[in-house]
């Protein structure tokens, strides 16, 4: 079906506004990593969570894919209403066709073309000049236009492209319709200093660069995905594609969540706001480990069990003075909540505390011989629970 309401092509703004776009992928590049994929039930929950979080864009699958993802794609469009629902298709009819076809029911869709650039892939994956490339885009982006209510185009292996052809292809998708131009970073090749370098080169080498929204894409393979998706906005990218818990292709995409509070902990030096809720990062990303069965790394940024955790005696000490010493952000804020963990490393004052939270009445000798007990404890067990502290206080008192 043909969108009815205006071309958004010509509502873009410019891409120098002080608001990113959160465009999650968790749905379609999260799902194609090993042990992460999820049937239409699972994403449609999982979209939902997503919708509630705030995320702008969802990319909601690859029709063409299999009848299932179709579906999935197909519901979460009918269902959702407040973000653009994308669905990803290669620059192929078939593909396109499908993606146009399960969108239809979606208040606002968005077909997401993708096309290899780089010499290595034009040379060994598709085996086509740079002029094939640049035709089979512009003709595929015609066609997709006609589909969805706006074109993504997504210059598969971006960060490779040379940065004149790359300038080039991007220039022919606005002339064919395209408002959102992405770069990926498809290998996790580059550094904070080269994707900035090629963004500032793309807004001012592209005709019409101030009509589209840039798009960063990145992957994890060096680690370096979310400092890349970060440089890049500072260089005037204005969409982020990330996902939940970073999980994606091979190391994964760049974290949503760890994009999210960068930009949220560093406003004055970033500058820009995203229409993300943060209190919902920590249950969304929860949730997603749940459906796929995978759990969250206990050191993971901003939502692993760790990252508001503190067990050392010192840190407990100066957390229990002035929460900032060693907490750059409020837990409450992301969903997730501090954690004094009582184990070897911790010391008297957050003993202390513990006791006092479960109401025991301490004179310092008690503390004392207590604390020695919990010491020895420690050596035995890797952390102490509430029960534990009771079962060490009946002891003290019962003299045993
Ligand atoms: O990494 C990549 O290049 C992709 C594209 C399909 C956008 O996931
Ligand atoms: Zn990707």
């Amino acid at each position: 079906m043909k969108p009815t309401h205006q071309d958004s092509t010509d509502n873009v703004e410019s891409d120098v506004d002080g608001r990113v776009r959160i465009f999650d992928t968790t749905l379609r590049d999260g799902e194609q990593a090993p042990g992460f994929s999820m049937d239409r039930r699972a994403k449609l929950r999982m979209a939902h969570a997503l919708e509630a979080l705030g995320v702008d864009i969802i990319e909601a699958g690859f029709p063409q894919a299999s009848p299932d993802d179709f579906a999935a794609v197909a519901e979460i469009a009918r269902t959702l209403k407040t973000p653009t629902i994308a669905a990803l298709a290669r620059c192929q009819e078939a593909d396109i066709d499908s993606a146009g076809r399960a969108l239809e029911g979606a208040r606002h869709s968005r077909i997401h073309l993708f096309l290899s650039t780089s010499p290595l892939h034009r040379e060994h994956k598709l085996g086509k000049s740079k002029q094939q490339v640049i035709d089979i885009a512009a003709s595929a982006i015609q066609r997709a236009k006609a589909l969805a209510h706006e074109v993504e185009f997504s210059a598969e292996d971006a960060l490779r492209t040379e940065p004149e052809f790359l300038a080039e292809i991007f220039s022919v998708a606005v002339e064919a319709g395209a408002s959102v131009l992405n770069a990926p970073d498809t290998v996790g090749y580059v550094t904070p200093t080269e994707i900035t370098r090629m963004f500032t080169y793309l807004r001012e080498h592209v005709r019409g660069a101030d009509k589209v929204v840039f798009s960063a894409h990145c992957h994890d393979d060096l680690g370096m995905a979310v400092a890349n998706s970060l440089a890049a906005i500072a260089a005037g990218a204005r969409q982020v594609e990330c996902t939940i818990n970073g999980i994606g292709e091979r190391a994964g995409n760049a974290a949503l969540e760890e994009v999210v509070m960068a930009l949220h902990t560093r406003r004055p030096l970033f500058r820009v706001d995203t229409g993300i809720v943060t209190q919902h990062l920590y249950p969304t990303s929860r949730l997603l480990a749940e459906v796929t069965g995978q759990p969250v790394p206990r050191n993971k940024a901003i939502v692993g069990d760790n990252a508001f955790a503190h067990e050392s005696g010192i840190h407990q000490h100066g957390m229990l003075k002035h929460r900032g010493t060693y907490e750059i952000m409020r837990p409450q804020d992301v969903g997730a909540k501090t954690s004094l963990v009582l184990g070897k490393h911790s010391g008297r004052h957050a003993l202390r505390q513990r006791l006092e939270e479960l109401e025991y009445d301490l004179d310092e000798a008690t503390l004392d011989a207590v604390f020695e007990r919990f010491k020895n404890l420690t050596d035995k067990q890797r952390s102490i629970t509430n029960d534990d502290l009771v079962a060490l206080m009946d002891k003290h008192r019962n003299n045993h």
